[in-house]
């Protein structure tokens, strides 16, 4: 027989463990907009309301909740990597949070992408672990269809330029992104040439949660979606080049808050 699944939503004013906020604190907000950054939070909160305000800082959650078109937006950092962006999916549907958009930085490998360009992804490799506690690697990690479509809909309106494509959420900075300016600069032989495979097959990026964001969000039944902005051109370098953030940022959320406004 198939067990019944039920969703857990809490009380009210029931604080989670580890993000440290409620339903109450949040406002019933259904949307959540997750950098990675808890240093970045406030600024990225004002550009959306500049009356933004501070809800809790609590381990890498930093929440701030902001209001556009008269609706509760939060906005809360998830921390670096897939296991901490599973906790903040889990508590903030629990919270009745519904709809999930990861912003953050990411390492280009097209070279048709340039330090600054917007990479809006569609799906993404689950090159991590965390994600297959929630589903078999089988099971593809997708964007929600709606959410991206009114986003690049949103970048159309406004004239931004966006790349649209697959990317590859990796559990490691350094050698699952086949990086060789480490510590000890040793890349295992099972990721030994792989960037140039990944280009082959036409992915564009690698960034670290969106593949758990939605391979959960999915299975949970909920919409996410993943917009980055390039700090790294992999096709010239390893390093990260940030002298293009702010600009980057400040356009992702520009494409947020005008699609949001739009009540979409
Ligand atoms: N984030 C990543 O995971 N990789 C990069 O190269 C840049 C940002």
């Amino acid at each position: 027989m198939i067990s019944q699944i039920k969703n857990k939503i809490v009380p009210k004013n029931e604080k989670l463990y580890h993000v440290g906020i409620s339903t109450k604190d949040i406002n019933c907000a259904e949307i959540a907009i997750l950098p990675g950054d808890p240093g970045r939070v406030q600024f990225l909160a004002e550009l959306l309301d500049k009356n933004a305000t501070k809800i809790k800082n609590n381990r890498e959650y930093t929440s701030y909740l902001t209001t556009v078109n008269n609706q509760s937006v939060l906005i809360m950092s998830t921390g670096m990597g897939c296991p901490s962006v599973a906790i903040a999916v889990e508590e903030l549907a629990m919270l009745g949070v519904k709809k999930f958009i990861r912003v953050g930085t990411t390492g280009a490998i097209q070279e048709k992408i340039e330090l600054g360009d917007l990479i809006l992804n569609s799906a993404a490799v689950r090159l991590e672990g965390t994600s297959s506690h929630y589903a078999p690697l089988e099971y593809p990690a997708v964007a929600d269809f709606a959410t991206t479509y009114l986003l690049k809909k949103s970048a159309d309106e406004l004239n931004i330029d966006l790349h649209i494509g697959i990317g590859i959420s990796s559990d490691t900075f350094w050698p699952g992104q086949e990086r060789y300016d480490g510590y000890r600069g040793f890349v295992l032989k099972k990721f030994k040439n792989s960037l140039k495979e990944w280009q082959s097959l036409g992915l564009l990026n690698f960034e670290m949660e969106a593949s758990a964001l939605f391979t959960i969000c999915s299975v949970f039944g909920l919409q996410a979606a993943c917009i980055c902005c390039t700090i790294a051109k992999r096709t010239k370098s390893e390093s990260v080049d940030k002298t293009k953030y702010n600009i980057g940022m400040e356009k992702i959320m520009k494409i947020i808050q005008n699609s949001i406004s739009n009540g979409r």
